[in-house]
């Protein structure tokens, strides 16, 4: 639905230009939510403003719904909800003026207006600020009549810059439910693409996340993938009640545990007290997260590690990845890379 070809912007001329998207290429079908992550000035925005027919392209095009971007502009921008960063223009309008406004600029009229801008405001909770003017709103009701601007006309292609920002945990669940069911509706999927500074909305609605940065893609994929590539996948964390030694001290297993064979590290959280409680006896612990060579399994190997050296184990987890480890060390890199070549 959407196919962003090798999309170029360069703003300003002379030495003093900025490359702000350098050549990204994309493909999202129906169905899709694609989570757009990046650092502060990675690009994300000036990409969405060229998908969206509100800025031209350096170099480059995008396709939506079979219509080309540079082209065909009009045509694009009747395809697809978009919820620019910030609070939406028309400061002086009532939420409920704008929104009529858009709903007109949209074509709708009579009836099937009224149905439309009152599911929308009902969907992103709005009812009681209509008369307000927009200037007055709240950050997060701003960011509401936003959101109920882009998806009004109920469009096929949904582009939402920082959707969340600014929104209270419930309206962030909220908004994040409505985004999914845009996306899921089995006959008439939608596709959408949403930039977020949030990993943890990347884990609960995307179901591909795009890192870019300098205005480059650096990975694309799903949510697991990029946890796969994180240093923590497979890593097991584990609380063992460690031997004493002839001292009657606690030993410390974290160097035992890392000569395992397939343990690239271990992270020492150490050897805490715990009180006796009704949940069990009191005494030393030992946690440690190993982190899998590879990403290899290792659970395997630490229980029989355990039970041959007759170490209880307390509690055993392992972990799938994080998203923050992957996200810094790809645009960290990036950054260093960047910076040793200037
Ligand atoms: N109108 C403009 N004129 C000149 N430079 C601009 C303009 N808009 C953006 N830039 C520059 O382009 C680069 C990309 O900015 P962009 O807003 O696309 O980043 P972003 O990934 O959306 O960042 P953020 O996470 O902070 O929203 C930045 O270096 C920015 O300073
Ligand atoms: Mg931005």
């Amino acid at each position: 639905m959407i196919s962003i070809r090798n999309i170029t912007k360069r703003y300003g001329g002379g030495s003093a230009s900025i490359l702000a998207v350098d050549g990204v290429s994309l493909e999202v079908g129906a169905g899709e939510v694609l989570g757009f992550l990046g650092p502060n000035g990675a690009g994300k925005s000036t990409t969405m403003k060229m998908v969206t027919g509100f800025l031209t392209p350096t170099s480059g095009t995008a396709v939506v719904c079979g219509r080309d971007v540079v082209e065909d502009p009009v045509g694009v921008k009747s395809a697809i909800g978009y919820l620019p960063e910030g609070a939406p223009n028309y400061p002086d309008m009532t939420a409920r003026s704008f929104l009529d406004f858009i709903a007109r600029v949209r074509g709708l009229s009579g009836a099937e207006k009224k149905r439309k801008v009152d599911a929308v405001v009902e969907r992103v909770h709005i009812g009681g600020v209509l008369r307000q003017p927009i200037e007055t709103l709240s950050k997060g009701f701003k960011r509401r009549v936003g959101l109920a601007q882009a998806m009004l006309h109920d469009p096929p292609v949904l582009i939402l810059d920082e959707p969340t920002d600014g929104l209270d945990p419930n309206q962030k669940h909220e908004v994040r439910h409505v985004i999914r069911a845009m996306a899921d509706r089995g006959d008439s999927g939608r596709a959408v693409v949403l930039s977020t500074h949030i990993l943890e909305e990347v884990e609960a609605i995307c179901t591909r996340a795009v890192i870019i940065a300098k205005g480059r893609v650096l990975v694309d994929g799903t949510p697991a993938q990029l946890r796969a590539m994180s240093k923590y996948h497979n890593a097991v964390s584990v609380t063992l009640v460690p031997p004493i030694n002839a001292a009657g001290e606690p030993v410390n297993l974290a160097g035992e545990l890392a000569t395992m064979k397939w343990v690239a590290e271990v992270e020492d959280q150490g050897v805490r007290h715990v009180p006796v409680s009704p949940a069990g006896p009191g005494g030393p612990r030992q946690s440690c997260t190993l982190l899998a060579k590879g990403g290899r399994p290792l659970l395997a190997d630490v229980t029989s590690l355990a039970k041959s050296r007759g170490w209880t184990i307390e509690t055993v987890s392992v972990e799938a990845g994080r998203l923050d480890d992957v996200f810094r060390e790809l645009t960290q890199k990036e950054h260093v890379r960047a910076g040793g070549a200037a």
